[in-house]
């Protein structure tokens, strides 16, 4: 079975776990399109909810499917946030930014009641690390501020778009690090807010209450 099936029938399944007059704080990436679609169709039947987003991509395929999304400041609570991730570990520790929107995704799921998450089967893993870790960056001085992430141990490299650096909604850049044996865990999430010109990192600890995985002829759902 393919990831984007696995990615599919988790989104599908978190759909049944919202409830009339909930605000969902909506994450960004390939599965949350996949939710946001089907949420949509819900929508459409009559389920009666809001949104916020943590992308401007989001909120848009929110607004296409019929989903009332409102301004963060606005929303007095977030009942559910749904979201994909990158990387997921046994302990419940999320890798996240994939998509570059790591930093918005962090502030909606730190207002969240709930924080369910999404993924296939191969993005749960024993540690993380495989995947390079993503770190939004402000551009002034990116090169210096580089440099200081380098002497962490991790290997940044500033990301790419048409040969253009990759802009977040937030107009900062963000540079993909590759871990090199550094153990991936809040004590470098730590250590990397302490840097001069870095912003947020992609290291969710404590963010997940439940993740369903997509598996084959299943949806797995852990609890954290
Ligand atoms: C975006 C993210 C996404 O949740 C993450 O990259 C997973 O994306 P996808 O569902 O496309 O595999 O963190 O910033």
């Amino acid at each position: 079975m393919s990831r984007e099936r696995e990615k599919e029938l988790a989104a599908w399944t978190a759909v049944d776990w919202v409830k009339d007059g909930m605000t969902i704080g909506l994450g960004s990436g390939s599965t949350m399109n996949v939710f946001i679609e089907k949420l949509g169709e819900r929508v459409q039947q009559g389920l009666s909810v809001e949104a916020v987003s943590s992308s401007v991509k989001s909120a848009r395929l929110a607004e296409q499917h019929g989903i009332r999304v409102r301004a963060m400041e606005e929303a007095t609570a977030v009942e559910l946030a749904v979201d994909g991730a990158d990387e997921v570990t046994t302990k419940g520790l999320l890798v996240k930014g994939g998509g570059g929107s790591l930093l918005r995704e962090k502030l909606v799921l730190e207002a969240a009641e709930k924080r369910l998450i999404l993924i296939d089967a191969g993005k749960y893993v024993q540690a993380a690390g495989a995947f390079p870790l993503p770190v939004e960056i402000v551009p002034f001085a990116y090169r210096q501020t580089m440099e200081r992430i380098r002497r962490t141990g991790l290997e940044p490299e500033l990301r790419v778009r048409k040969d253009e650096p990759f802009v977040t909604d937030n107009g900062l850049w963000i540079v993909d690090c590759q871990t090199k044996g550094v153990t991936v865990n809040e004590s470098l999430h730590e250590q990397l807010k302490q840097l001069t010109g870095v912003v947020e990192t992609g290291i969710f600890a404590a963010m997940a209450d439940d993740v369903l995985i997509g598996k084959t002829d299943k949806v797995e759902h852990l609890t954290f």
